[in-house]
């Protein structure tokens, strides 16, 4: 069975390539792979909302079995924020350094036991004639004052996973994937394949 995976983001494919490496009958491809079509922007005011669209739009255009992610940094102390808005933070969108230094600024007067926040992920599986699933991850953590490790992306630097001294950026990626939000959503969706 051809599976897409909604995404150009070679590391998004090889991590769920790995988890589904005991499912040999699946060929998982990426929109590199495919007939390029429009890709709406992300407007839903939740992670499962922009996975699930993504996910029948990608449906829609190729027919299909297709799995979309949609994450962020859910910070306590911002009601959730970034949420959603975690990609485009400053304002401008994939701009990672500009959106982590404003979110260490917004945070500035926050104590140390409020920094608590997590990643999220969810995944969904939209399929034809089927209901969409949608499965999600967590990472949760707290968001520290000074950036540290050069590993990762995003808000890696300023993120240290609970259970951890180490930020998200001085892990290496399989310590990383072992305990993120989209290995978790990943690998629960797998679990919806068998
Ligand atoms: P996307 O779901 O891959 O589009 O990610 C949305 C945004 O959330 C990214 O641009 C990052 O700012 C943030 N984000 C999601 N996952 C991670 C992560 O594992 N580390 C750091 N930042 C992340």
């Amino acid at each position: 069975m051809k599976i897409l995976l909604a995404s150009r983001n070679k590391g998004k494919l090889e991590e769920l390539r790995r988890i589904l490496a005991d499912h040999p009958s699946i060929e998982l491809v990426g929109l590199d792979d495919v007939d390029p079509y429009p890709e709406a922007p992300e407007t839903a005011a939740t992670f499962a909302g922009n996975a699930e669209a993504k996910a029948l739009d990608a449906l829609r255009y190729t027919g299909l079995p297709s799995i979309a992610d949609d994450s962020g940094l859910a910070v306590d102390a911002l009601n959730g924020m970034p949420g959603v808005l975690s990609a485009r933070w400053s304002g401008t969108h994939g701009d990672d350094t500009a959106n982590l230094e404003l979110l260490l600024n917004q945070m500035g007067d926050v104590p140390d036991e409020r920094r608590s926040a997590a990643f999220v992920c969810a995944v969904a599986f939209a399929q034809p004639n089927v209901e969409t699933q949608i499965v999600f991850g967590r990472m949760p953590g707290r968001v520290i004052r000074e950036p540290r490790g050069a590993n990762g992306f995003g808000y890696d630097p300023i993120f240290v996973p609970d259970g951890h001294s180490e930020t998200a950026a001085e892990l290496s990626s399989e310590a990383k994937d072992a305990i993120s939000h989209r290995g978790e959503a990943l690998r629960e969706f797998a679990k919806l394949l068998d």
